[in-house]
């Protein structure tokens, strides 16, 4: 999402400077390369060398240094970059720049760009609502800076309220939607569920199914590509945490049907996670004995709640487009359809499950497409294409709503 484009991240000193190795971590995995400076006080709360190593290349701290200024000087260090993220943005910088006083690297950098810059301040709530600050958020939003956050909450000072540092996924967001304007979802919210759920018998030991999260995650992916502000609400898998999104990581059932609702309100809502059917009404606290026979009728279980159908039902809060997915070993699409109605979803993506097809884990899935206007057969795809070309059907559909 972020592909060959070239981000230039500011550290100043305050606590929330660690969010900023997540910060990298995720711009990186959206495609994008990294270059940081960190100011004197930040190397307080971060290492150049941390810094370094996620951003593999060398990290800058000092306009008087003749090795940085010869090697990359403030200018080239701007040149060279399509965007400026200042992270955190203490109440000290957000002075400095609204004065353009230049008496380190970064702010002289910052006053000799003609790059897009974003801020994304963190400091004590007082320090916030002062007049000051304020006085200075105005002045250089007039000038075009974009600003991030902050966001209210629990601060490293005991206190509560506006100040913490925006998360980096919604700074990784706020770059993307800069750099790539025309995203066809943007202001669009999305939620995704993928994966298995794992459902306990007792403290070691689960039921759970094959689900590898490929196709969900890859559907998330695309969503966020296109603009939506997604979240992934993921059972157990082996994948990559993905970047510009909101991930939540369940276990059960239970735990993914209450991420969703909490996730409410969206415009769009995909349910691609293998939901364990039932769970353990009698789990046990401790690790059952190993026994000659197991005795299957002292497993007692009872259904789970069906997140697809809570959503479509949602009263108040139903999603403008719910999607859901139908795992068939026969009769696909009449089962797909039969699914779509009782579910009361808007389209199911009905796919063959039988054993040999590796729909489950593998890399590739075959749809049968339903919606309430009708069915469409869809060819042999790449997960990630089956993604794309959902995404694609959603854009489209989305307009209308
Ligand atoms: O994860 P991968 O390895 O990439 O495999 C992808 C997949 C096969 C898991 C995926 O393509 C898929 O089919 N997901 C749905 C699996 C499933 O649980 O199907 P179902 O027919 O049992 O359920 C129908 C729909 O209801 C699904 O959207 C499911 O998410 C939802 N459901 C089911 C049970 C439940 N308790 N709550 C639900 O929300």
């Amino acid at each position: 999402m972020l592909k060959g484009r070239r981000i230039l991240l500011i550290v100043t000193g305050g606590i929330a400077a660690f969010k900023s190795l997540e910060l990298v971590r995720q711009i990186r995995t959206a495609g994008g390369e990294v270059r940081a400076i960190l100011t004197k006080s930040a190397t307080e709360f971060v290492t150049p060398l941390s810094l370094q190593a996620l951003t593999e290349d060398r990290v800058y701290s000092d306009i008087f240094s003749l090795t940085d200024e010869s090697e990359m000087g403030h200018i080239q260090l701007s040149r060279n970059s399509d965007l400026i993220v200042v992270a955190p943005a203490t109440a000290n910088f957000l002075a400095k720049m609204r004065l353009g006083i230049c008496d380190d690297l970064a702010s002289t950098v910052v006053l000799a760009t003609d790059k897009p810059v974003v801020v994304a301040p963190a400091m004590n709530v007082r320090m916030w609502d002062h007049a000051a600050t304020q006085e200075n958020i105005i002045t250089l939003k007039d000038r075009n800076i974009k600003f991030i956050g902050p966001n209210e909450g629990e601060m490293a000072c005991g206190e509560y309220g506006l100040g913490r540092m925006s998360e980096p996924t919604e700074i990784v967001n706020a770059i993307q939607s800069i750099l790539q304007p025309n995203r066809p979802l943007l202001g669009k919210t999305a939620l995704v569920t993928a994966g298995p759920t794992r459902e306990p018998i007792d403290p070691v030991r689960f039921i759970a199914n094959r689900s590898s999260g490929k196709q969900g995650y890859s559907i998330a992916e695309a969503l966020a590509a296109a603009g939506a502000e997604t979240t992934l609400i993921t059972g157990p898998t082996n994948l990559p945490v993905p970047s510009g999104m909101r991930v939540l990581k369940v276990e059960t059932a239970d735990e993914m049907l209450a991420h969703c609702m909490e996730s409410l309100p969206v415009d769009i809502a995909v349910c691609a996670a293998a939901v364990a059917d039932w769970k353990v009404a009698n789990k046990s606290d401790q690790k059952i004995k190993k026994q000659k026979n197991i005795n299957c009728e002292n497993l007692s279980l009872s259904q789970n709640p069906d997140i697809l159908k809570t959503l479509s039902n949602a009263d108040n809060n139903r999603p403008d487009l719910v999607i859901g997915f139908a795992a068939e070993t026969e009769d696909i699409l009449h089962n797909g359809i039969r699914k779509q109605k009782e579910k009361n979803c808007d389209w199911i993506l009905a796919n063959d499950v039988a054993m040999g097809t590796q729909t489950f884990g593998g890399d590739n899935n075959t749809i049968h497409f339903v919606s309430k206007k009708g069915t469409e057969e869809w060819p042999v795809m790449k997960k990630e294409d089956v993604a794309k070309y959902l995404a694609k059907k959603i854009i489209d559909e989305i307009g209308r709503v």
